[in-house]
């Protein structure tokens, strides 16, 4: 399919030609985004999967567990694709309060973040006086996302004002020259006002029209993958696709990722917006089925291992309480228990030793103190393609 999706600016930069790319407003014009009948077939597959996650979220005690789990494990795979070398479990131990490697610590900070960030525009848009979709909300949710060590010299929530470049060493040899930085606040003004805008394509669709736009500008200097696959989150939940954010679509992207690239440089280069929506639709059905699965697999864990805690002979009534807490808490030390448990440390400790014998908990540092506990079998399953390359 081609199309025309927008115009170079040209200038010349020590002998060198910069084509910088600047962008038509959504949705695709000349002709309008053409979904045949196997785009449809994929929507339908999309959507369905979507309803069919929705639904194992109300399959547990509380869709908490899931929310935990599968934000985390969206948040460590965004970063890894560009680079930041954190794992789930490095994020878990992090935030139950243990020790990690220090090398870790500031890729575990830009993670951490992103969590932070998500929450923060997840509630701002559940507000009645909370920021609509916007240029500042998106700002100010970047402003989250890239505060701390490493991004603090990249202009956290703020726009960018010079010029940048994808891949290769300057703008003269990159693969992609996004627009001119005086064009950007308008393109922004645009997708903003797409995204409020009546349209009848199908919102699955919009969703991803509006991360390939947003790419494409490349608002921040840093942290548009990020900030770009998190709008999808929130896209989905603002558009009635999935109540709860537990579609972990950066997976999708992780695994083909060359593609992933290619096809959002071909949107401009062939205006192949076609091959984008079909791309964007596989990953959001074979994600869905795939959380649905991991849903289901980490519920039936839970369950057979909740009956083998309550069988354990002496089993407590702390340990049992404990045990629930491991869904959101799979790594945990003997402080954290007695936060959670609001006990003494004693009663911790025998509840964590009770949960050891049981099989649930494992001792993962082989340290003598500030010993650290995951629920192993969980953290097994969870993981599944957040492995560093
Ligand atoms: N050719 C391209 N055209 C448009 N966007 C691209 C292209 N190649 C990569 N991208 C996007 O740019 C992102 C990287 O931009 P960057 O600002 O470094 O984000 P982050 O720091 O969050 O990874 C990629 O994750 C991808 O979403
Ligand atoms: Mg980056």
């Amino acid at each position: 399919m081609a199309r025309i999706t927008g115009t170079y600016d040209r200038k010349t930069v020590g002998g060198e030609e910069i084509a910088a790319f600047i962008p038509h407003a959504l949705p695709p014009a000349d002709p309008p985004l053409q979904l045949d009948t196997q785009a449809h077939e994929r929507l339908r597959a999309a959507e369905h999967a979507l309803s069919r996650l929705e639904l194992a979220g109300q399959m547990v005690p509380s869709v908490e567990w899931f929310i935990y789990a599968f934000v985390r494990k969206e948040a460590v795979i965004s970063s890894q694709i560009e680079g930041t070398q954190a794992t789930l479990v490095d994020l878990l131990t992090y935030e139950a309060g243990a020790q990690t490697e220090p090398a870790a610590e500031v890729e575990v900070q830009e993670v951490c973040n992103y969590v932070e960030a998500l929450a923060f525009a997840r509630k701002q848009l559940s507000r009645k006086n909370g920021l609509p979709l916007s240029v500042r909300l998106l700002n100010e949710t970047h402003h989250r996302l890239m505060k701390g060590v490493r991004g603090a010299e990249k202009q956290p929530g703020e726009i960018r004002s010079s010029q940048n470049w994808i891949g290769g060493t300057r703008p003269g040899n990159a693969v992609y020259v996004p627009p001119p930085p005086y064009e950007v606040p308008r393109l922004l003004g645009e997708l903003e006002q797409y995204l409020h805008a009546e349209d009848a394509l199908p919102p699955l669709v919009r969703a991803g029209l509006a991360h390939v736009q947003f790419e494409t500008v490349h608002p921040y200097l840093d942290g548009n993958g990020r900030l770009g696959r998190l709008l999808v989150t929130l896209l989905l939940e603002e558009w009635r696709q999935l109540s709860q954010p537990l579609l972990y679509l950066s997976l999708f992207f992780k695994r083909h990722r060359e593609d992933y690239y290619r096809i959002l440089n071909r949107v401009r280069t062939e205006g192949d917006w076609e091959e984008w929506t079909a791309f964007f639709l596989e990953g959001v059905g074979t994600i869905a089925e795939e959380a649905v699965q991991s849903a289901r697999d980490l519920f039936a864990l839970v369950s057979r291992d909740r009956a083998r805690v309550l069988a354990a002979g002496k089993a407590t009534v702390v340990a049992s309480r404990l045990f629930e807490e491991l869904p959101r808490h799979p790594v945990v030390t003997i402080t954290g228990a007695v936060k959670l448990l609001g006990t003494t440390k004693p009663t911790a400790a025998k509840a964590i030793a009770l949960l050891e014998k049981a099989g649930v908990l494992a001792e993962t540092t082989g340290r003598r103190r500030d010993r650290t506990f995951s629920y192993a079998k969980y953290l097994d399953r969870l993981r599944v393609g957040t492995e560093l390359e």
